[in-house]
């Protein structure tokens, strides 16, 4: 199994180029069931996640070709051959569900295993069900899988999400856009992501106002076409790597990001006293002040502080000036990188959803282990600030949703690679 060995070696320079989104490509691919012309995606990142969703289309049915070394999909979902998502694929990844509300609206009838919990929590699809039952699919549990069907096809509804959930938003409005009549959808998902599917949808014919607002209004069409449409920048990714500069004392350009795309967290960076600043091809980022202030956290909806930007703000803090208190209102379990943290000499102490981090001097390197996605990369960025060497096991995670970390953060000069442990 691999693993990422890192020696703290001081200030990161240079560029690294931001991907394609994992979050927003997991959300498009989908809607190629919608139709049965192709859709084109392209600067689409090269992640395993992304591998696992084209499986899971190729098991319906789709057609899926990658071109341009993975940067580009071609999907075309014909027929859909089959309407059963298996357990063995949506087990891998909880994004796989969002193949239920395009295989209903289009199919009129599938079968979605349940995607179970996760590591950062419990994770129900009680959000998704509940606004796809309001366009009139019926709904049985069975032996892990849901059974969803709407032979008469889905009708339009006024459904009110009792949380602004990603992945809900996205079935419900996927679905909608076939159904008959007119959805309105509130309370939904503003994330940049949905703003990218919302413009996607809309290129294949769907009618859809107010995205990047709470309330969707979807005109169902009869039909939607093929398209092509370029994924947009991965925020997690960009704002993950903002911090690499700030926590070395360095200064990186990142090349394709937008300010806009990150909502608060810019905000709290100013606040910690980091420069971050507008260029011609994306934005710079270096550190204001020799020692970083502490600031206070708590994760919220789009344009709040991301939850995804979380464990690595906790990395940047436990090297801050004074205390400050991190709170996690999206997910109940999403500390785990703490405790490894806590080997590579951070203060926290984690009370409920809330962490109180106290700044050292100094991280020590020392063998950690990875337990999701965005704890592993909190992990190289506190051992990129670390005295010493640091060994992360466990990254299948960070193949997940990083491409060549450590290819991007060795071309500004971290003593980075991957070892096999
Ligand atoms: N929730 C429910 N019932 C539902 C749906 C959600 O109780 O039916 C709860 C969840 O358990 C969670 C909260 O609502 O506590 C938020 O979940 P949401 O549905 O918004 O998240 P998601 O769609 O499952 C996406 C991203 C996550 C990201 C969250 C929040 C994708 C593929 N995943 O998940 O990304 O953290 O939105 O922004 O888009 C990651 O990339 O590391 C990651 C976990």
């Amino acid at each position: 199994m691999d693993a990422i060995l890192v020696k703290g070696n001081g200030p990161l320079r240079g560029r690294i180029p931001i991907a394609g989104a994992k979050n927003a490509c997991l959300g498009l691919m989908p809607a190629t069931l919608l139709s049965e012309e192709p859709l084109t995606l392209t600067n689409v990142p090269r992640l395993s996640d992304i591998a696992t969703m084209s499986h899971l289309l190729e098991s319906l049915g789709t057609e899926v070709q990658a071109l341009n070394e993975g940067r580009v999909i071609v999907t075309s979902s014909h027929e859909i051959a089959n309407d059963r998502a298996d357990y063995d694929i949506v087990r891998k990844m909880r994004a796989s569900f969002h193949v239920l509300g395009p295989l209903l609206a289009r199919h009129g009838h599938a079968v979605v295993s349940l995607p179970g919990g996760c590591a950062i929590g419990a994770r129900p699809v009680n959000f998704h069900l509940e606004g796809l039952q309001a366009l009139g699919a019926e709904m049985e549990l069975k032996d892990g899988y849901v059974h969803a069907s709407a032979p008469k096809g889905l009708k339009g509804a006024r459904h009110r999400l009792p949380f602004a959930s990603v992945g809900a938003t996205e079935n419900i409005l996927m679905a909608a856009t076939l159904a008959r009549g007119t959805t309105i959808l509130e309370n939904a998902a503003r994330e940049p992501e949905i703003v990218d599917l919302v413009k996607c949808l809309r290129a294949m014919g769907a009618q859809i106002e107010g995205e990047g607002s709470e309330t969707l209004t979807i005109e169902g069409v009869d039909r939607l076409h093929g398209t092509t449409h370029r994924v947009v920048a991965d925020r997690i990714e960009m704002g993950t790597y903002m911090l690499a500069p700030v926590i070395t004392h360095g200064e990186v350009e990142l090349v394709g990001g937008s300010i806009e795309l990150l909502g608060s967290f810019v905000e709290k960076l100013h606040e910690a006293g980091v420069d971050v600043t507008p260029t011609n091809e994306g934005i710079r980022v270096k550190r204001a002040a020799e020692r970083i202030r502490a600031v206070d956290v708590r994760t919220e909806v789009f344009p709040g502080f991301p939850t995804d930007l979380q464990a690595q703000m906790m990395a940047l803090m436990c090297t801050a000036e004074g205390s400050c208190a991190l709170e996690e209102t999206i997910f109940e379990n999403r500390f785990m990188h703490a405790p490894e943290l806590i080997r590579m000499g951070a203060k926290i102490d984690v009370h409920g959803n809330t962490a109180t981090v106290t700044g050292v001097e100094r991280l020590k390197g020392a063998p950690v282990m990875a337990t999701d996605l965005r704890a592993s990369v909190s992990l190289i960025l506190a051992a990129l600030a670390a005295e010493g060497e640091t060994l992360v096991s466990r990254v299948y995670h960070l193949d997940r949703g990083y491409e060549r970390v450590e290819e991007k953060l060795g071309a500004c000069g971290a003593l980075i690679e991957r070892v096999a442990a």
